[in-house]
């Protein structure tokens, strides 16, 4: 997820635009570039990779500017590139973006109709040539940019610099977060406080179709008509090293909190709604989707494991596609059975996990089409799939996997969907109707992060169990596995993901009192089985605790402790369920006293056997 900076002030801009991005790195990135004002001439400097790469090209005698703004970026549309890095220029303007503009195509269109150049492949160029567009026919840079903002449909956070207008930053912004930080005479703008926290801690927090005007008299903010709205300077009271983990306690709490944002990353720009269509990239598929495939082999460790198995339920139920899943260290050594059409899809946040790329090399050595789903752009495992289709998840910080996993699921939604459609076995209506649930998800998710505290207090009640079963059926069975897995990693607590089908074959015999029982219960055809798991539990003095959809009536009064998840299509209900279960485990660590982001004996990215 990109990271954006500017400065108006008497500092050294240039050592401020890059302190200020190596605080936003958490975001992750591919690119890095400045632009600043310098003998009444706007200076660009941009290069690939990490920001060492950026300072290599600097001017190593600091000039004397007012303004500057910076940028980290993180590939969406055109590969990591020097051309494709920001800032972007038109005419007399510099500008940085964080965001997917949706239209970009029909704009940069009209654009180049009217004459207009583009050095990059990226959305965000076009912003700036729209901006230079209305400013070269006269008005103010703030109008010029309100004009621009009429027409893009996306998201956007974004800064401009204008040589002719020396003395403003412009930012502005919808659907991406951006922050103002309000010094003595001098003004700052990022995506995160981290990035200007060492020099002040008055902020004015931005919000959607907001427009501020900062200089160093001041700060100014407009909506998007230029009336002029009173905004709260806040005092903010993080310590440096929280303000990395954007004021939360540790990094796994704050990328639960960032799946709404990462799954609305995800699916940008991704979907027709009207025409109940996904759209992917030429690089985001191989072969004919309508008749090349017969069976789909999903592949992955840990987590990625577990979507995979999810994976199988959104193929086969969505696509009428028949699918494999097989745990990749397994895959890898089986010599596996492939055949003229199958697919193989390895999963993966790092793209960097060993066994996984062995198993794509496995396929590949078998001569069979291979697609990757990955967090971590230009990875090993995307550069060696004939297609990769990456989450916007941003960087996950944490070792226990939360974004990546729930963006992994919303990835296999989408490719769910677009092979149902492009092989006949999903409708246009049926399409559209997935596609607005997917788009209602992150919502949703708000809901749940809304009763945060409501899990903190069930954690108080069990952190000091010593064994734990998870119990799901149906598409609900992998999310008990995920719950375990998360349980287990971040708390040291032993914690088993069962089908509940199974009590009977075996994990009754565990049940007493100590041992809690974590119930997933849907109303759906099998709703009536998991009250009998539930009773039979009981039966044996067990514990349950149990995560069921709004409006079930019968489970509150069979479990010790219940907690409700909103109302959603079956085939998501994985990602909503996955929440409090991430909430629960991350709780119960931090009440142990757990290191609950670099958890004993793991790897973030397990790269060897
Ligand atoms: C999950 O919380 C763990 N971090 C681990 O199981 C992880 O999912 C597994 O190592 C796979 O990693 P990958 O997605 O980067 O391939």
């Amino acid at each position: 997820m990109c990271g954006i900076m500017g400065y108006i002030g008497q500092r050294n801009v240039v050592s401020v635009l890059v302190e200020g991005l190596r605080r936003l790195e958490y975001r992750g990135y591919d690119s890095a570039g400045i632009a600043y004002l310098s003998k009444g001439e706007i200076e660009v400097k941009r290069s690939v990779g990490k920001l060492s790469s950026l300072e290599s090209i600097l001017p190593t005698i600091p000039p004397v500017s007012p303004a500057g703004i910076g940028h980290t970026r993180w590939a969406t549309h055109g590969k990591p590139s020097e051309e494709n890095a920001h800032p972007h220029r038109a005419g007399s303007l510099v500008m940085v973006h964080n965001g997917i503009i949706e239209n970009y195509l029909s704009l940069k269109k009209t654009l180049q109709d009217e004459g207009r150049e583009f050095t990059s492949d990226t959305d965000s160029e076009v912003i700036i040539h729209l901006i230079d567009s209305f400013y070269q026919k006269g008005g103010s840079l703030e109008k010029a940019v309100q004009r621009a903002t009429e027409k893009m449909h996306g998201s956007y956070a974004i800064c401009v610099l204008s040589e002719k207008d020396p003395n403003r930053l412009i930012a502005v912004r919808s659907g991406c977060p951006l922050v103002i930080g309000v010094g003595k005479d001098e003004q700052f703008v990022a995506s995160d406080i981290p990035a200007f926290l060492s020099h002040t801690r008055q902020v004015i927090f931005l919000e959607d179709n907001e427009i501020a005007l900062l200089s160093s008299e001041g700060v100014e903010v407009h909506d998007l008509k230029g009336a002029r709205l009173a905004k709260e300077v806040q005092q903010i009271s993080w310590d440096p090293v929280m303000a990395e983990k954007g004021g939360y306690r540790h990094f796994l709490q704050k990328e639960i909190h960032e799946q709404p944002r990462a799954i609305v990353d995800t699916i940008r720009g991704r979907v027709a709604q009207e025409a109940g269509n996904v759209i992917l990239g030429a690089s985001e598929w191989v072969g004919d989707p309508a008749k090349d495939y017969k069976r789909a082999v999903l592949v992955g460790c840990g987590t990625s494991w577990h979507a995979a198995l999810v994976g199988k339920f959104l193929f086969e139920q969505i696509a009428g596609l028949s699918v494999e899943v097989d745990i990749a260290s397994e895959f890898r050594y089986r010599d596996p059975l492939l055949s003229e059409g199958d697919l193989v899809i390895g999963i993966s946040q790092s793209g960097e996990t060993a066994d996984t790329l062995a198993a794509m090399r496995e396929a590949r050595s078998k001569k069979t089409p291979t697609l990757s789903i990955c967090n971590v752009v230009g990875s090993s495992i995307s550069r060696e799939t004939d297609a990769v289709f990456y989450t916007h998840a941003g960087p996950e910080i944490s070792v226990a996997s939360t974004k990546a996993f729930t963006t992994q699921l919303t990835a296999l939604t989408l490719l769910a969907i677009f092979l149902g459609r492009k092989r006949g076995r999903l409708s246009k209506k049926a399409g559209e109707a997935l596609i607005h649930q997917l788009i209602l998800l992150p919502n949703k998710i708000e809901e749940i992060l809304a009763h945060e505290k409501r899990i903190k207090t069930i954690a108080k009640h069990f952190f000091r169990y010593r064994d734990f079963l998870y119990l799901g059926r149906g598409i609900l069975y992998p999310v008990a596995l995920e719950g375990a897995l998360k349980l287990k990693e971040i708390s040291y607590i032993h914690a088993e993901g069962y089908p509940a089908g199974e009590m009977k074959h075996g994990p009754i015999a565990l049940i007493d009192e100590n041992m809690p029982v974590v119930v997933l219960a849907l109303k759906d055809k099998v709703y009536e089985k998991m009250i009998s798991n539930v009773m039979e539990v009981k039966a044996r003095g067990g514990i349950i605790i149990a995560f069921a959809e709004e409006g079930d009536n019968d489970l509150p009064g069979l479990a010790d402790e219940i907690f409700f998840i909103p109302k959603i299509a079956s085939v998501l209900s994985p990602i909503l369920m996955t929440i409090p279960l991430q909430l629960l485990a991350y709780y119960i660590a931090f009440t142990r006293g757990s290191d609950v982001d670099q958890p004993r004996n793991l790897a973030k990215s397990v790269t060897v056997e």
